[in-house]
């Protein structure tokens, strides 16, 4: 697809007329109908923030957060500039080693504001009191983002031990092991709550079947450990079978989250569609993005009713290889492109994924963790020059 860009630079002052903003304006020549997400946009506050949307330019929450992931979205938002992309970033910093919630309820007040955001990984320090909640699901539980959406799938020129893997992996984002609810009544003793609820079950499970009929996947398989927690994972199996019920055009199977993970490294293949609960898929999710090449390759989405929030798949922050330019910068930039389609710019989208893909298909470019010593900022700069020099083909991934 050809794709040409102009690019404008306007003024815009906000109501106070305090402080002004430098917005590039992009007219896109292959046009697409621009339409905001959601119904109504909160708007509270004193300092008063930039609109979600203006003069058909979307705003979106940025958060840096830890390790890779500052360097990595700066690279996202020198992209999207070179490439004319009407998104505008509100940066919020969440300090990981400050014991107060007051960075974390700032960043969440702006995902409210704006509906959507783009975020690093957030460290948490496991060695602070049980009552340091780990920011990131702190995030997630707070804006009920109920649903992690990853797409595991084998790209062109990454060298892999399996080929062709295609898996969608849905997993339950907010409940699960991950109620944060655990005590030590007697000494010695902890108990930690694993909570599974109907409600929660079936949405999930619907929204893993809306969206394998949507993607036109033909199966749905359910992972679970019933046979051992024959309560919650029994339930959360039940809720599944019932919403299976109502997509006859979908086949389901359920299958042993130990056997899962086995079936996995032998033979991906056979998956289709994953659905689960919160820590398996967790564990489920990290196998897969290794299968594919590693966390620098896969990006991740958690959706809720209200809000949508993208950042890499494997949930780390590559601390160690922070600020050397070596990170791969593919699973992120992968991650934006989910985000334009949310926003529904599906033409830069497109545009931007080609771009990367083609790019990861030179292997003289791959980064150190796919056996390269191709550099950050050279897999952006050759980015750039394939968007610069009219595109590739779109490909959806
Ligand atoms: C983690 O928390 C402990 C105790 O509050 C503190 O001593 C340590 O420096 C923290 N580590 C990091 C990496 O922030
Ligand atoms: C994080 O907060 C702590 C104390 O609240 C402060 O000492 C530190 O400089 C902050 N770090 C950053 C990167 O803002
Ligand atoms: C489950 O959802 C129904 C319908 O939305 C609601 O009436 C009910 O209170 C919910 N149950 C729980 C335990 O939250
Ligand atoms: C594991 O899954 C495979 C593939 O579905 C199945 O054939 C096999 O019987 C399962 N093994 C166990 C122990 O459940
Ligand atoms: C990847 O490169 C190979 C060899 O250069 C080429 O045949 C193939 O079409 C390329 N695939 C994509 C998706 O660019």
């Amino acid at each position: 697809m050809q794709v040409k860009l102009m690019c404008t630079v306007l003024y815009l002052f906000n109501d106070v007329g305090l402080r002004h903003y430098s917005r590039t304006t992009c007219l896109k020549v292959f046009g697409a109908a621009v339409n905001s997400q959601r119904g109504k946009p909160t708007y509270t506050g004193q300092i008063i923030p930039p609109p979600a949307k203006y003069g058909g330019r979307h705003t979106v929450a940025l958060i840096p957060g830890d390790g890779i992931g500052p360097e990595l979205l700066n690279h996202v938002r020198e992209l999207f500039r070179f490439s004319c992309v009407p998104v505008d970033f509100e940066v919020v910093h969440v300090n990981s080693s400050s014991t107060s919630e007051d960075d974390i309820n700032n960043a969440i007040m702006a995902i409210r504001r704006n509906g959507v955001a783009l975020k690093g990984n957030i460290e948490t320090n496991h060695t602070m009191p049980p009552n340091h909640k780990s920011r990131n699901n702190l995030l997630r539980t707070s804006l009920d983002l109920f649903a992690n959406m990853m797409h595991c799938q084998s790209l062109p020129g990454v060298q892999t031990r399996h080929k062709n893997i295609d898996i969608i992996i849905i997993r339950e984002n907010t409940e699960g092991e991950y109620s944060s609810l655990e005590h030590e009544s007697v000494p010695g003793v902890v108990e930690s709550l694993k909570i599974i609820t109907r409600n929660n079950s079936l949405r999930i499970a619907d929204y893993a079947f809306k969206l394998a009929r949507e993607k036109g996947r033909r199966r749905v398989t359910a992972v679970h450990k019933a046979n051992i927690m024959k309560l919650a994972d029994g339930l959360f199996l039940q809720c599944c079978k019932e919403v299976a019920s109502g997509y006859p055009d979908i086949e389901f199977d359920s299958m042993i989250v130990d056997n899962t993970t086995m079936q996995l490294v032998s033979k991906p293949q056979q998956f289709d569609v994953m659905l689960m609960p919160n820590l398996y898929g967790n564990v489920v999710s990290n196998v897969c993005a290794g299968l594919v090449g590693g966390p620098g390759l896969v990006p991740g989405a958690n959706y809720g009713r209200d809000y949508a929030v993208f950042e890499t798949a494997t949930r780390n922050t590559g601390k160690s290889i922070a600020n050397r330019n070596i990170a791969n910068p593919t699973a992120m930039l992968l991650a934006s492109c989910l985000m334009l389609d949310h926003l529904k710019l599906h033409d830069y989208a497109n545009m931007i994924r080609g771009a990367i893909l083609t790019t990861m298909n030179e292997t003289r470019l791959h980064t150190a963790d796919i056996g390269g010593q191709g550099t950050t900022s050279e897999v952006v700069q050759s980015i750039m020059r394939i968007i610069q020099s009219g595109g590739p083909l779109t490909t959806e991934i």
